[in-house]
């Protein structure tokens, strides 16, 4: 059997959530304090053993190819200051060992269709599907754990969560039954269902193992009602034909494609930052208890507006 040595990131959505901050530059590159949510996915990837990674990337989306490639001049000025330790961390974005390949979606036409764009890439081997926007957090990282589950039954496997009832509307949820502890044998799988719809609690969050088989399920799809090709019905069309497991990972889920999710891991990865936990943490407690004095006098002081220079006001 062969091992998961390859991982699709597809990067080419539109990014409407976080307009205008995402108007010329993707949202894979927002950074949570300091790395973008893409070198944290890529990392993550790393940690699984993966050592080519898959780029489906869009227009505006160069940035990306920049971030993990050298950058000679960056590397020069900081040696010409002495800031050693600085070239060192930009140089091991990308080790060594690891290689990056780039394939372009002409145009947003869902998941699927991104995941297709890497067909020829992929060839006829298992791979891993990592949507960086979702930053999950977990030792040993939650594709780590997934590929092993995956060597260990040599079927496709989703990472899944149990979610909030009014969230089914915004994952892939799936129905099966338990197989073994936290894997789930799953025999249906609904995009985005209404909550009186999901049959069950169980969302997939952004990660998969899958065999190269699920190419002929995304090719032999039509495009939806939004013109796009999604991969949840083409996993749901694969289960037909094979086993697929869901899998109850191991960790935090950050839904950093959402505002509340990425100012969330904000503060967690701020809580735990070598040169921010300290300062951080006597902030955020002088401004909780501040709140919650000015909240008891007059309403939540984390809603009023900022304070204005004084001759600034207009
Ligand atoms: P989303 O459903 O989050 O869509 O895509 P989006 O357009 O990026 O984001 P919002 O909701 O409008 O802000 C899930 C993942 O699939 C990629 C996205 O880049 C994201 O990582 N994707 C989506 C593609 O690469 N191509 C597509 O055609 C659609």
């Amino acid at each position: 059997m062969l091992g998961v040595r390859k991982a699709v990131f597809p990067v080419a959505g539109i990014d409407t959530s976080f307009l205008p901050a995402t108007k010329a530059s993707p949202k894979e590159m927002l950074p949570v304090i300091d790395k973008p949510l893409i070198q944290y996915a890529v990392e993550e990837a790393i940690g699984a053993g993966i050592t080519e990674l898959i780029f489906v990337t869009g227009r505006g989306k160069r940035v990306i190819e920049d971030h993990f490639d050298r950058s000679y001049e960056v590397e020069h000025v900081l040696r010409a200051r002495g800031r050693q330790n600085l070239v060192e961390l930009v140089q091991s974005i990308k080790p060594a060992n690891v290689e990056c390949v780039y394939v372009r979606q002409a145009e947003p036409l869902g998941l699927g269709h991104a995941v297709l764009c890497a067909e020829k890439l992929i060839g006829d081997e298992p791979f891993a599907v990592v949507l960086a926007d979702d930053l999950l957090d977990g030792k040993p990282p939650v594709l780590a754990q997934m590929v092993h589950i995956f060597s260990h039954y040599d079927s496709s496997v989703l990472a899944v969560e149990e979610f909030e009832s009014w969230e089914s509307t915004s994952h892939g949820v799936i129905d099966g039954r338990h197989w073994d502890e936290r894997v789930i044998s799953v025999s249906r799988i609904i995009e985005k269902p209404t909550p009186e719809l999901a049959p069950s609690s169980f969302g997939v969050a952004g990660r998969y193992v899958l065999m190269p088989s699920i190419f002929h399920h995304l090719r032999a799809l039509k495009p939806d009602a939004n013109g796009e090709i999604e991969l949840t019905p083409a996993i749901h069309s694969m289960r037909e034909e094979e086993q697929v497991l869901a899998y109850e990972f191991v960790g935090k889920r950050y839904d950093c494609g959402t505002k509340l999710g990425y100012v969330q891991a904000t503060v967690d990865f701020a809580l735990r930052h070598a040169e921010l936990q300290e300062t951080f943490d006597a902030w955020l407690r002088e401004r909780m208890g501040a709140a919650q004095l000015d909240a008891w006098a007059a309403g939540s002081m984390l809603s009023q507006p900022a304070p204005v220079a004084p001759g600034l006001a207009h």
